[in-house]
């Protein structure tokens, strides 16, 4: 990947995305997150204006459905040429292996996407778990079964806090990726994050990618703010 700091793209409009990616200065090539909101809004057009770029690009949609259903949809997403594509790691380790089955069979180059699964969401408390959920179990114990799910249906990785990176490579090795949201910089806001970390702590908890939007987009200077991050995230 051109970057371990995954910027999340997550803007209402194409020309919005332009705007912020023309900001930063050419040449450089980045790791961008290209989520729902947008995805929903402009369709492939966003996916084609980004790729237009040389960015490399994780699409964030979450599938979550029965596995033929996710099958023959990551079958098509596959065909976009992105670099992540995502489940839910709920769906079930069968839902996860029809995922993969979808994207060798519509993959266009000799290697897939790789595909990761959402843990459990990082807006998400123990008590909203517990209470709302009823899954009487810790978070940390809930990440790392479906970490494990993952794993056995044959995916590249999970998503989860960087808070769990460590337990997830400490049982599963540090090859089978923690792609981590839930990032703050000492100062900033945590928005509707729960469970945040800043990015030198992220490296100390092992996270392999990091993900990161509103300091970014939101911030004055974003680029300035992104190379802040990346030194901080790769410990310069
Ligand atoms: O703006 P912020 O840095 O909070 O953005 C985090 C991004 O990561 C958002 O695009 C959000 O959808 C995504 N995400 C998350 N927690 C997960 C999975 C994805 O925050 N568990």
């Amino acid at each position: 990947m051109n970057s371990k700091v995954c910027i999340a793209l997550d803007f209402d409009s194409t020309a919005k995305v332009v705007e912020f990616l023309d900001s930063f200065p050419g040449g450089e090539k980045l790791l961008v997150k290209i989520g729902m909101e947008v995805f929903y809004g402009q369709g492939l057009e966003i996916i084609k204006t980004v790729k237009s770029y040389g960015h490399d690009i994780f699409l964030d949609l979450k599938l979550y459905d029965i596995p033929n259903t996710v099958k023959s949809a990551m079958s098509q997403l596959a065909k976009l040429d992105v670099d992540i594509v995502n489940v839910h790691a709920s769906g079930s380790i069968a839902m996860m292996k029809a995922a993969i089955e979808g994207l060798e069979e519509g993959k266009i180059k000799d290697k897939r996407p790789l595909c990761i699964a959402v843990t459990c969401l990082t807006s998400l408390s123990q008590e909203v778990l517990n209470k709302e959920l009823l899954i009487d179990r810790t978070i940390d114990e809930t990440v790392l079964q479906f970490a494990k799910n993952a794993k056995e249906a044959g995916l590249d990785g999970v998503v989860c806090s960087p808070l769990e990176s460590k337990l997830i490579h400490d049982n599963l090795g540090l090859d089978f990726l923690t792609v981590t949201p839930g990032v703050r910089l000492k100062d900033d806001s945590i928005d509707d994050q729960q469970r945040v970390t800043t990015p030198s702590d992220a490296r100390v908890l092992t996270s392999s990618y990091i993900v990161v939007g509103r300091p970014i987009t939101r911030a004055k200077d974003p680029y300035a703010t992104y190379k802040k991050i990346v030194r901080e995230f790769e410990g310069e």
